[in-house]
């Protein structure tokens, strides 16, 4: 369910599965509908539950892989319950870790998960949120509480946008009325940020990702308005086996047990999203779905015996433990390409014709929300496009990656030029990681 990249790459991987005969994207995008087994579904409104349900029974569905965490929060798991259909979604309840900063917040406090610290604040709160910027000795970030499509935490370059920054968020409701009806101020975090990414069964299986790296600013060198994610790479070589050892027991394994403690169980990927700080990993925030951009480069990282579906029917099951899943060697990296006006959606109105050189690379290419009109390949807001590739060493996959980004071209096309520059030499890192 879906039409972003991030569901194109699970479509792809979907795809490739022994046990999978088909696949059928609602609603699918132009690179979806280019998939040798797949069917795109455009009658059917996606956010319509009762009626996608139905569709599932009519073409007898065996795996609903819903994308965005929107399905989350409106109960998809809930509408697929008793059906009979496996569906990979967490409860509505445990989407508030993601879909609630004051509540993921709280949480960790509960369950000492390492975390920034911070203060929440109502609407009724605008000149309280205001004296705690001023009083508070760091510098902050504000947080919108709730949903603002990766674009709700302000980075302030001084704590007088910080103030401005509350009156946005609060008073202009910047970001929409849900997302804005209270805020997070919390401290702001020097370090470099990781994504962890773990699979959770219903019998407490784990299963962690290689470790990636998202871009989630607009500019190189990490600075403008943060975005959806604009790259990605993996594994990251910095996070060594001893510090994942330390992440996994501080941080994510407690999350899992707090969740179940408070009667959350916690069936899905979770994603927990880490600044290494001199003080040691911090957490950001928690999402309870598969990442964007990461997944675009993870597919590209399990090795050809995974079967993606069988996997994901094993968290359902509660058999994670008895499946294969494993990576391949080598590194992943992946380039997304945007629009103009992007991330303000008042302003990305796509419509640019896309044209694509073939270049005769392996580089995959993920598509947001394209169309195929007349023959013509028409960007549709959001993310168009992703170039996604994987090889032995990070920096010729890099390399791969912009190769294949110089072959697209459409107007206002944006991307970042540094996605993972500021590791100081990619090519040792083979030797590293796989040591
Ligand atoms: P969030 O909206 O919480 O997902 O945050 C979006 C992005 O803002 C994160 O991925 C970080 O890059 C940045 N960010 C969020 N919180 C902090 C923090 N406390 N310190 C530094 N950067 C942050
Ligand atoms: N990579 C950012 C996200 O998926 O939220």
């Amino acid at each position: 369910m879906g039409s972003g990249p991030r569901e194109h790459a699970i479509a792809w991987k979907l795809c490739q599965s022994k046990t999978v005969e088909h696949v059928y994207v609602v609603p699918g995008n132009a690179g979806t509908a280019m998939l040798g087994k797949a069917t795109n579904i455009t009658n059917v409104t996606v956010s319509d539950f009762a009626r996608v349900v139905l569709l599932a029974k009519e073409l007898g569905i065996g795996l609903v892989v819903p994308g965005a965490v929107q399905y989350f929060v409106d109960d998809i798991e809930g509408y697929f319950r008793g059906t009979g259909i496996a569906c990979f979604a967490c409860t509505k309840e445990v989407a508030q870790l993601e879909v609630s900063k004051p509540f993921a917040k709280d949480f960790m406090i509960r369950h000492d998960i390492p975390t920034a610290r911070y203060q929440s604040f109502t609407a009724a709160g605008v000149e309280a949120a205001k004296d705690y910027i001023l009083q508070v000795p760091y510098p902050v970030v504000v947080k919108a509480a709730g949903l603002a499509g990766g674009r709700g935490s302000i980075i302030p370059s001084s704590k007088e946008e910080a103030l401005q920054a509350v009156d946005d968020i609060l008073v202009h409701q910047k970001f929409g009325r849900e997302a804005g009806s209270s805020l997070v101020v919390e401290e702001y975090l020097e370090g470099t940020e990781v994504s962890i990414l773990t699979l959770s069964d219903c019998n407490g299986h784990t299963w962690t990702f290689p470790t990636l790296q998202d871009h989630k600013r607009m500019y190189d060198g990490d600075i403008g308005p943060n975005t959806g994610g604009l790259g990605a790479y993996g594994p990251t070589p910095f996070v060594t086996p001893t510090l994942m050892k330390e992440i996994e027991k501080s941080i994510v394994q407690p999350a899992l047990e707090g969740l179940l403690f408070e009667g959350l169980k916690f069936v899905g990927c979770l994603y927990t999203g880490l600044m290494l700080t001199s003080s040691g990993p911090r957490v950001l925030e928690f999402n309870v779905r598969f990442g964007e951009p990461e997944m675009q480069s993870m597919v590209l990282l399990l090795d050809d015996e995974t079967d993606f579906a069988e996997v994901l029917l094993a968290c359902i099951n509660g058999t994670l433990d008895q499946v294969h899943i494993d990576t391949v060697p080598g590194f992943a990296c992946n380039v997304v390409m945007t629009g103009e006006g992007y991330p303000d959606p008042d302003l990305d109105h796509g419509g640019e014709v896309i044209e694509m050189r073939d270049t005769g690379s392996d580089a995959v290419f993920f598509h947001g929300q394209t169309r195929m009109e007349d023959g013509k390949l028409t960007t549709g807001g959001g993310k168009p496009l992703t170039c996604a590739v994987i090889r032995d060493t990070l920096r010729e996959a890099l390399d791969a990656a912009y190769e294949g980004v110089a072959s697209v071209s459409f107007r206002g096309m944006h991307y970042r030029k540094d996605i993972a520059a500021r590791l100081p030499n990619f090519s040792d890192y083979r030797a590293l990681i796989h040591s």
